[in-house]
């Protein structure tokens, strides 16, 4: 029997001495005869290869789930046929790491789970997903907890799974705790400024995080942050007295301003001072997920950067693809913290990410049972906050952004190259020789219409606010080490085994 061979992350290349984590899996044997590629060897030819030098015309040499080179110039037949699969002019680029999703398995399998979010994934052209440690039950808070994560994603996955532990006040202090949870083998840690909206995942302040880079700044892993500071609750509007209403998206809007970002961020650059050269928690490093305000929060982020913090930040599609102005009233798809602001900022965070100030992009795939989203009731206010996207995020991105002139070298820099430094996986995230050979094959000009016909592959697919959409970038193929990722594994591969190999 044959096997599929997504890896639990971390793979070790640099911590393979203590690290414990180092699994195999063998996710669900699969019956389609295209998911496994029969020639441990094979090329494959395209005439847009994305490579950090550019994009070239040529074969990508796999050979044991490896890159071994990249042979430009290079035809069909010129190499061993059989062996090489042809896509012509379609783009071949570095599968997607996306580093912020949450697959809510154990304990939330209801909202999604290993299984729908990695096919999710692979369909999407995602190679390798890092989940959060929060909406899943328990949160990932201690090796115990982190081993649940791992029993859970046991013979489930189809791409590569790594994860991130929770910083939170019962840990922060506790050296043994975190070091548990670093050997266990998560990849970083997460933490909250404000209320997280889950119980056993408590906020954290200064003070833990200033703890806890600590302890980070040893294992030289990252520590991601939600940037949201509550403001004095007595100053903020009474939303609740029935004088606003909450199927407005504006009274929600209204509730998460600008200025929880900015103080946030205002009370990390503090704590970033520690990660300099030199600092106390030289060998850490902050990341800054899901940035929305474009303004004063990127200008004090810029301002760490250059004073030497080490400090990145990410922003993800929905603050790219939508604007407030749009919402309609009632349409809580589009409720997520911090929310999605004005055209106007819309266009500074492109900006931004086009000058690279925003270093980035992530999905934040946060899903829920529908019936928590509310969506007869339309309330906002009330409505449980996250967007489902994971699948969507390549021609989101891409389709949203060829308006602002962006290249498929930015988009393999902001979805593959960055993300895989920041998950400390050193050996993805570009098309190179001696890199796993995680790839996306897929055709920027195909469009397609997000409607009921459309397969959709993460559970509750009626709460994406991408539904409905029509979109550029249809993804051809997934390949992740040894095995074709998608199609195949998923969606059945009748359609596609002319082009299995
Ligand atoms: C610190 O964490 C360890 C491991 O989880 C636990 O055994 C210990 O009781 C904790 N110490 C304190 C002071 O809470
Ligand atoms: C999802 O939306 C489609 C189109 O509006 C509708 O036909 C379908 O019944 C919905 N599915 C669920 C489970 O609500
Ligand atoms: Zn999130």
């Amino acid at each position: 029997m044959e096997f599929l061979r997504s890896r639990i992350l971390p793979l070790l290349s640099l911590l393979a001495s203590f690290l414990l984590l180092y699994i195999r899996t063998s996710s669900k044997p699969s019956n389609s005869l295209c998911s496994l590629l029969p020639h441990d060897e094979y090329w494959i030819l395209s005439k847009r290869i994305v490579t950090p030098e550019g994009v070239t015309s040529g074969a990508v040499e796999v050979k044991g789930g490896t890159i071994v080179s990249v042979v430009e110039g290079v035809q069909a037949g010129e190499l061993p046929q059989g062996n090489v699969v042809d896509y012509g002019d379609a783009v071949v680029m570095p599968g997607l790491v996306d580093v912020h999703a949450h697959l809510d398995e154990p304990g939330k399998e209801e909202w999604e789970g290993f299984s729908s979010g990695t096919k999710a994934a692979a369909a999407g052209g995602i190679t390798t997903l890092i989940d959060m440690p929060l909406n899943s039950v328990p949160s990932t808070v201690s090796e115990e907890t982190l081993r649940l994560k791992v029993d859970a994603a046991q013979q489930k996955i189809y791409v590569d799974v790594g994860f991130w532990g929770g910083l939170v006040p019962e840990n922060a202090f506790n050296k043994t705790a975190l070091e548990g949870l670093l050997n266990a083998g998560v990849l970083g840690l997460k933490s909250f400024m404000c209320p997280s909206g889950i119980n056993d995942f408590p906020m954290t302040d200064k003070n833990h995080i200033k703890e806890g880079l600590q302890t980070l700044a040893k294992y030289k892993r990252p520590l991601l942050v939600h940037a949201e500071l509550q403001l004095d609750p007595d100053s903020s509007i009474e939303l609740n007295d029935g004088l606003e209403n909450p199927q407005s998206y504006m009274t929600y809007l209204k509730t998460r301003p600008t200025s929880m970002e900015e103080a946030a961020i205002k009370e990390l650059l503090d704590v970033a001072e520690d990660t300099k050269l030199g600092g106390t928690a030289e060998g850490a490093h902050l990341h800054v997920v899901h940035l929305s305000d474009a303004q004063t929060s990127l200008d004090l982020i810029k301002e760490a950067k250059s004073r030497g913090a080490s400090l990145t930040v990410e922003t993800c599609p929905h603050y790219l693809a939508f604007s407030a102005e749009e919402i309609q009233d009632g349409d809580t798809r589009y409720k997520c913290a911090p929310p999605i602001r004005d055209a106007a900022n819309k266009e500074k965070l492109w900006k931004a990410l086009n000058e690279e100030h925003i270093d980035m992009l992530s999905s934040d795939h946060s899903p829920s049972a529908p019936e928590l989203k509310l969506l007869n009731e339309g309330d906002f206010l009330r409505a449980w906050g996250g967007i489902s996207s994971l699948q969507f995020v390549l021609p989101a991105t891409w389709s949203y952004g060829r308006r602002y002139g962006i290249t498929l070298n930015q988009l393999a820099s902001w979805w593959s190259e960055r993300p895989a430094k920041l998950a400390g996986q050193d050996l993805k995230g570009a098309i190179v020789s001696g890199n796993h050979a995680d790839i996306v094959v897929w055709e920027p000009d195909a469009e397609f219409e997000l409607d009921e016909n459309h397969y959709v592959h993460h559970k509750h697919r009626n709460i994406s606010a991408y539904m409905g959409k029509r979109l550029s970038g249809k993804v051809l193929a997934t390949y992740q080490n040894s095995k074709k990722a998608f199609p195949g594994t998923v969606a059945g591969c009748r359609n596609h085994c002319d082009k299995a190999l």
